[in-house]
């Protein structure tokens, strides 16, 4: 493996649940020195939330934290402020989750922080801005999927507000924490000084909804959304509808029946009608007469039928699997793919080769499966590793610290780490 490129960042992981460790544990991936900060009863809360083997650490925790190290210390006694202070500043990067002023609570707020250490990084997430009227709120996934324009337009029309599967306001928020750190990182190599980096969870989901924002705004300049399933036969109100399975873009598609579909729930491919292939759809799915049909040739003349368009699909999907379609529709370069499901992703022999999907040993669960890094480099490659026992590494970075063997003893004793 070639050098890390973060090799040498200190970075102290004071996170939990999924937002922060997400971010955190990239860096560690990244090549930093990423030490997880827990508190000594029981650690980060996702070390026992549903737990598959009794005692050992959930697969929550050891997806998240992999490649860091793990120090037990309860930083509301003396000692233990003072040990994190130590940390601090040492350190190029502090990133934190806790709910609303729980850092200042501790003694440990930006401006103490940046006394101590002005080349330090903070970074923060909280699931609203400073300013925001819900500054106060505690916030978890699906609340931020609420708050941020996500769950008002995802679902189907005669249906409630519906929350995605993926993250999108826990490890998306972290994702976008890593690049406002990355670039302080950069920042800091011109200036010298370290700045504070705060991602809230509704602007991070907001950022990936920003074509309903788009929508919103055509809706009311227009009074209609054109490819919306609303549209032209249905009826719009002044606000972004939930628009099933259609496209974000200008190229109609939808999920689609294929041959086995009444007993595998996931016998679909998603189908994408892309106008400047409507040709070679057309021949891919056995229809040319659709070609230059005027009811057909045209994305106007199609969306008063889609609908029926798709039914027509289904019929011509019925007899193939989705593997067959889709092997079928590439040689026409429609764009779509099978519907996967998390069995089929698990055992996904490209997923592992492009180490998307890797096995990893835990000291004590044994070899278990991760998602890996999602970003790939020509010049390295991220090893991951384990995620660390809750203290593991206590003695070993008190040690570092310059405690002696005695002084450690001590803390142990007084409960602080
Ligand atoms: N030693 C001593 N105390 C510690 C500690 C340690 N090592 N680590 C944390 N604590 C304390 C905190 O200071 C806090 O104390 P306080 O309430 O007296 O100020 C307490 O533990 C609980 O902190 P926290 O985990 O934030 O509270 P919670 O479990 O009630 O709330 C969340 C959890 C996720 C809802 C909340 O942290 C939050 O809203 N975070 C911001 C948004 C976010 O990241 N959400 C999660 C996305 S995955």
């Amino acid at each position: 493996m070639n050098q890390q490129p973060l090799s040498g960042i200190k970075v102290i992981d004071f996170t939990g649940v999924q937002a922060g460790p997400a971010c955190t544990q990239m860096l560690a991936w990244f090549g930093a020195d990423v030490l997880k900060v827990e508190r000594t009863t029981g650690g980060d809360v996702t070390r026992h939330q549903l737990r598959d083997i009794p005692d050992v650490d959930a697969l929550y925790f050891t997806m998240l934290n992999s490649n860091k190290r793990s120090l037990a210390i309860n930083t509301k006694t003396p000692e233990g402020k003072e040990v994190m202070e130590k940390l601090i500043c040492d350190a190029d990067v502090l990133v934190e989750n806790f709910a609303p002023g729980a850092m200042d609570r501790m003694g440990l707020s930006w401006e103490h922080i940046h006394e101590l250490n002005p080349r330090l990084i903070f970074g923060s997430v909280k699931g609203f801005n400073e300013d925001s009227p819900w500054a106060d709120l505690k916030v978890y996934e699906n609340v931020a999927q609420c708050a941020g324009g996500a769950a008002s337009t995802t679902g189907f029309w005669d249906g409630p507000p519906t929350v995605s599967a993926a993250a999108l306001g826990d490890s998306n928020t972290g994702m976008h924490l890593l690049i406002g750190i990355l670039t302080a990182l950069m920042a800091r190599e011109k200036t010298g000084v370290g700045q504070k980096v705060s991602v809230s969870m509704q602007d991070a989901v907001l950022n990936l909804c920003r074509v309903k924002l788009r929508d919103q705004e055509r809706l009311e300049r227009l009074g209609y959304l054109e490819e919306y399933p609303q549209y032209p036969n249905g009826t719009f109100t002044d606000t972004v509808p939930r628009g099933g399975n259609a496209g974000g873009g200008g190229q109609p598609g939808w999920v689609l029946k294929c041959k086995g579909w009444e007993t595998d729930p996931n016998a679909y491919i998603y189908f994408t009608i892309q106008e400047q292939n409507w040709e070679r759809t057309c021949e891919a799915i056995e229809r040319p007469e659709w070609v230059h049909d005027p009811a057909y040739c045209t994305v106007e003349a199609r969306q008063s039928h889609i609908f029926d368009i798709f039914d027509e699909i289904e019929k011509w999907l019925a007899d193939k699997t989705k593997y067959e379609a889709v092997d079928t529709l590439r040689k026409y370069e429609v764009p779509c793919a099978p519907v996967l499901s998390m069995k089929e992703i698990a055992y996904d022999p490209a997923l592992r080769t492009s180490g998307s999907v890797v096995e990893v040993e835990h000291k004590e669960r044994g070899s278990y499966l991760t998602v890996g890094c999602p970003v790939k480099f020509s010049d390295f490659a991220p090893q991951i590793t384990g995620s660390p026992l809750l203290g593991e590494h206590t003695d070993q970075v008190l040690t570092e610290l310059g405690y002696d063997a005695d002084t450690i003893a001590a803390l142990h004793a007084e409960g602080v780490v």
